[in-house]
């Protein structure tokens, strides 16, 4: 296992885990305990796991890979995990996003740590043979934590066509990723978008969506308790004929047709 920073308080951690590596869908998410087995005292402080989703797996290597933002204490203390070290992880859970018919070509929309599921998305997209353009975007370049690879992967696939946007206009376009989504629908014709990143942003983008008529997946994300479905703690409301109803975002997401959520819900 790996564990190794790569950007401004982002890491990138490798785990040992055939089973997952197996099986895992893009879009999924481990629960990870952030204690490491053994570690002392103070082992079940934070006590609820963090969801983190699937950032890429290698099936033959049995590696499953997280992509994390130390953002509060939990994360700070999976940031401190050494390699060798053993992580109680449950998953993969949660349903993925849905893949598009043969040959079409898709928009992926990642905000900030968006990018996290959306690369896994992206190359298997790519391993099936669809155009991929995928709007990366953040505050200002640093924040681009995947940049390299995502030019990197440019270089390797002709039919992967990344672009980027910036609040400050440090890198790419000037203004939210939205903005750069309503550019691209303007001038190419696109059969399904996937959207990943703050709720805000996703709200917004399922807007431009519905201007231009194509169909979308969101990744929401939600505050969890168990992960598998039986606290309701993660419950977000959905629209349905004649009202709305409650889904879980664990297990009935976190992937959500973009015209299904109820983006007045909070
Ligand atoms: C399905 C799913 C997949 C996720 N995938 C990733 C991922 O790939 N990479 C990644 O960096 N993060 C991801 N997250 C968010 C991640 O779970 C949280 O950042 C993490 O749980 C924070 O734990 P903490 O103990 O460090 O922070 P806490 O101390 O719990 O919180 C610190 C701050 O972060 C905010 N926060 C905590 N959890 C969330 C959340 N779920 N959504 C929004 N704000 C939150 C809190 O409000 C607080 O302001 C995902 C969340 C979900 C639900
Ligand atoms: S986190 Fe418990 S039901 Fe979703």
């Amino acid at each position: 296992m790996q564990n190794k920073k790569v950007g401004l308080d982002v890491y990138r951690m490798e785990l040992f885990a055939p089973d997952v590596a197996a099986q895992a869908r893009p879009g999924q998410f481990l629960h990870v305990s952030v204690h490491t087995k053994g570690r002392g005292s103070d082992c079940y402080d934070p006590l609820l796991r963090r969801p983190l989703s699937v950032h890429g797996v290698d099936v033959k290597r049995g590696a499953v890979a997280l992509l994390y933002r130390v953002v509060g204490r939990g994360t700070a203390l999976l940031a401190r995990v050494k390699e060798g070290e053993l992580l109680d992880v449950l998953g993969p859970l949660g349903r993925g996003f849905s893949l598009p018919p043969a040959g079409s070509r898709v928009v992926l929309v990642a905000g900030g740590m968006g990018v996290a599921p959306l690369y896994f998305l992206a190359e298997e997209l790519l391993r099936f043979g669809h155009e991929v353009h995928f709007l990366a975007g953040a505050r200002r370049l640093e924040e681009l934590y995947l940049l390299g690879d995502l030019l990197a992967l440019e270089e390797k696939r002709p039919s992967f066509k990344p672009s980027f946007a910036t609040d400050d206009g440090s890198y790419g376009f000037c203004g939210p990723v939205t903005g750069l989504l309503e550019v691209l629908l303007a001038a190419v014709k696109v059969d399904r978008a996937y959207a990943c990143g703050p709720r805000q942003m996703l709200r917004e983008a399922a807007g431009v969506l519905a201007r231009f008529g194509v169909p979308g997946e969101v990744s929401l994300e939600e505050r969890m308790g168990c992960g598998v479905g039986a606290c309701l703690s993660c419950a977000c409301r959905v629209r349905e004929a004649g009202g709305f109803s409650y889904r879980r975002v664990c297990a009935d997401g976190p992937v959500f047709a973009a015209e299904s959520v109820d983006w007045e819900d909070r």
